[in-house]
């Protein structure tokens, strides 16, 4: 590769244009930050979008999360099943509220969680299943749901990076209990920081809006007489502001074309690195859709084999000398990073297919700022950077 062949590839590049531009300033002419219109707005497009019946947007997914399990009244010794590979913020917010998380290992097709793992881990303490749709590939929700009513749990669906997710027609996040999606900068749509929760249970949305509010017992505009409320919860103050807000209705516009543009560059990529025999590619490879899961195309992943692990770093760096950057989801099974090793007393051994993807996963770039050419160009560096280093 030549060095004037050399293109600027980033990982996650946030799309931002006029629209968010002029809405951004509009909100800040306005004076109106928090609880004006715009959350409300965002709040209904989401649920449109996504079919669901409520949408609570709050300060982050993790916030959202945190939120529902507090909502839940999770408490010491309750537990909750969790997937092992994740980000570390789908058991941290088990862990808020008290309640201890139970990883569970991934299985090897897909990277999300291993469902036939799932019931073993059930006991008289178990008070709900969180599932993760790994780099926005479906969970089997079906089997999930099936295992969560035959024990009376709360299915909770961490869609982080899930918008453009499908299991069998349904969005993501409306298939469980409740869903809680990311809006950080890297992911399909940003709103900078910020988060979205759906629900299909009227009483459950109505508490989490006056949760994360500090428990309120009405909104700014439900007041008759300015400065005058009742707080009737023990609520945090987890609210989505507006500018956030508006630049959420703004990149929500974006999304068909954004996840077309996903798809058709996850697609390219897939297929081009479908002869390599060192890697196994995460979580859809080329040739194998299955009609029910709908991938929202967040990244590729490329896990190199065994004999390759140790270059991983080498791998990455040769890459970065050709332009593309790249990122690794997620760099550690959860319950293996420093804080649940040491609380739990976890040991590699017991999650290998979660290790198995942490240790060798190289996670490249399909986002919409780039362009299918592009995919063929990041397919060429990657097989000449291992090539390079093998
Ligand atoms: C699966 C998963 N859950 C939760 C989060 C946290 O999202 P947020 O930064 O909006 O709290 C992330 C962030 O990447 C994630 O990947």
């Amino acid at each position: 590769m030549d060095k004037q062949d050399i293109r600027d590839i980033p990982f996650g590049r946030p799309l931002i244009g006029e629209p968010e531009f002029k809405a951004v300033e509009e909100v800040l002419q306005s004076g109106i930050l928090v609880h004006g219109p715009r959350a409300k707005v965002f709040e209904t497009d989401f649920a449109a979008f996504t079919k669901a019946e409520h949408a609570i947007s709050v300060a982050s997914c993790t916030a959202g999360m945190h939120l529902v399990y507090y909502a839940l009244g999770l408490k010491p010794g309750d537990e909750v099943i969790v997937p092992a590979q994740t980000h570390t913020a789908t058991a941290h917010a088990v862990g808020f509220t008290g309640a201890t998380p139970i990883f569970v290992d991934a299985e090897a097709a897909t990277g999300n969680i291993h469902l036939d793992a799932i019931e073993a881990a059930i006991n008289e303490r178990t008070r709900a299943i969180a599932v993760v749709h790994f780099l926005g590939y479906p969970v089997r929700m079906d089997s999930v749901r099936a295992i969560a009513d035959r024990h009376g749990l709360f299915v909770m669906e961490d869609a982080a990076l899930a918008v453009g997710t499908y299991y069998k027609g349904k969005h993501a996040g409306t298939l469980g209990d409740a869903g809680c999606f990311s809006f950080y900068p890297v992911k399909h749509m940003t709103t900078a920081e910020g988060g979205m929760i759906l629900t299909n249970n009227g009483d459950l949305a109505e508490r989490l809006q006056r949760l994360k509010a500090f428990g309120l017992d009405r909104t700014f505009d439900q007041r008759t007489q300015p400065g005058i409320y009742d707080v009737v919860d023990l609520g945090f103050n987890f609210r989505m502001n507006e500018i956030e807000a508006a630049l959420g209705i703004e990149q929500l516009k974006r999304m068909p074309g954004v996840l077309a543009s996903r798809h058709e560059n996850y697609d390219v990529l897939a297929a081009e690195l479908a002869d390599m025999a060192e890697v196994t590619i995460f979580p859809e490879p080329a040739g194998k859709k299955d009609a029910d899961c709908v991938n929202s195309c967040y990244c590729l992943s490329a896990v190199l084999d065994q004999k390759l692990v140790d270059k991983r770093a080498d791998i990455v760096n040769a890459l970065r000398a050709k332009g593309v950057g790249s990122s690794v989801y997620y760099p550690m099974p959860v319950p293996l990073l420093t804080f649940y090793r040491q609380k739990y007393g976890f040991s590699d051994e017991q999650f290998p297919v979660a290790l198995w993807i942490s240790r060798g996963a190289i996670s490249l770039p399909v986002g919409a700022h780039l362009t299918p050419d592009d995919m063929r160009y990041v397919a060429r560096a990657f097989k000449q950077a291992v090539s390079e280093v093998v």
